[in-house]
């Protein structure tokens, strides 16, 4: 087996060496003899894989099982069939339709590419991975991912699932978002990746990770590399990925104002574009009780109004976590109907929602109707 050093300024070492071609073939063969067994053919997006479909659902698979995305991404394709239907919609429509699935970034930015690829491409995606990876959203593994399931081109990817399935392979030890040894697996990646059936065995690849080599408890009893796999032959295969360590994720704090007036009407703000939930319709949020009371004042008849705090709740982000309390005000008279309502401000009726919503919010609206009947 021939032995290929890797250049010399990364800092891995008993792991840095990638397969020969007799490794290399014999891996690619296992896995597309795997996949044409076992593997998923049978998903929505791979019915008629146009570049168009197989990109949509490629941004929705991000960071989120098959199983979760599956029903968004047939609302979302039946109410934008074809790349130039979503670069015409608004984006409180996507939004709202992305609603639930969680990193909204990846809605707004595959809105944002629809329009690019109508405006620089006349509707056409791209196959090339530097034109994939030039549209908002598309990462490297992405882009690999739409060039080889919807054009048939050769592309590596290294998803999550990938990346877990190579580390406990090989045996490759740091963690897995430290650069070199995400270059070290990307070498890896690139030559295993067959010519012929890219996308069958990058399919393969993703299917292997997400099925068998999962996270806590792989079943490597059925799996197709089981005799070459270096993390089995240690006897503790969940010792790879190694961990990242890392900090407490830190604590913010925030005070969210549910404001309804006597007609059961909530107010809701739009998110500045950037930043978390930017672009989703939120409860006005505050740091401190007294802004939380002024701002209440300025939009309804206060007096007698009902002030209740309901029980705090943490909401996690991947860089820190947010401790919300919610503030319920019920205004005693109708809101004040002079406070000028500019697009980023509105007052909702039950039922209706102006476009996307962050999922706390939807809890707190759907306790807040409970609360009514
Ligand atoms: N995760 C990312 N892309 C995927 C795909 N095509 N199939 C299954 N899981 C995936």
């Amino acid at each position: 087996m021939a032995i290929i050093p890797i250049s010399k300024n990364t800092t891995l070492n008993q792991s840095a060496r990638l397969p020969g071609a007799v490794e290399c073939k014999r891996f690619s063969t296992q896995v597309l003899k795997w996949f044409d067994k076992h593997g998923r053919k049978h998903l929505p997006w791979q019915q008629c894989p146009d570049a168009y479909s197989v990109w949509v659902s490629e941004i929705m698979l991000q960071q989120t099982q098959v199983a979760t995305v599956i029903p968004y991404y047939e609302k979302f394709m039946a109410r934008f069939p074809a790349v130039e239907d979503l670069a015409a919609a608004d984006q409180d429509e996507v939004l709202r339709l992305w609603s639930g699935l969680g990193y909204y970034a990846r809605g707004r930015n595959l809105h944002k590419a629809a329009r690019l690829v109508c405006s620089e491409y006349s509707g056409r995606i791209p196959s090339a991975i530097d034109e994939l990876v030039a549209l908002p959203g598309v990462g490297r593994s992405t882009a690999g991912a739409i060039r080889s399931l919807a054009f048939g081109k050769v592309a590596s990817i290294l998803d999550g699932n990938v990346k877990r399935v190579l580390c406990r392979h090989f045996a490759v030890d740091g963690w897995y978002g430290q650069a070199s040894v995400q270059q070290y697996l990307w070498r890896i990646s690139d030559v295993l990746t067959p010519v012929k059936r890219t996308g069958p065995f990058n399919q393969a690849m993703m299917d292997l990770g997400a099925t068998l080599c999962t996270r806590s408890s792989p079943r490597c009893d059925s799996c197709p590399l089981k005799k070459s796999c270096k993390a089995l032959a240690s006897g503790t295969p969940t010792q790879w990925p190694h961990k990242r360590i890392r900090a407490e994720k830190p604590l913010r704090k925030t005070l969210m104002l549910l404001l309804e007036d006597s007609e059961g009407h909530v107010k809701l703000e739009r998110r500045p574009a950037t930043g978390i939930w930017g672009g989703l319709w939120c409860f006005p949020q505050f740091e401190q009780m007294n802004d939380l009371l002024s701002y209440a004042r300025k939009n309804g008849e206060f007096e007698n109004a009902q002030v209740v705090s309901w029980s705090e709740f943490t909401h996690t982000f991947s860089h820190f976590q947010l401790v919300i309390t919610p503030v319920h005000i019920r205004l005693n008279l109708n809101r004040v109907s002079s406070v000028q309502e500019i697009d980023s401000s509105v007052w909702v009726s039950e039922g209706a929602t102006p476009g996307g919503l962050p999922a706390p919010v939807t809890r707190l609206l759907n306790t807040l109707r409970e609360s009514l009947v």
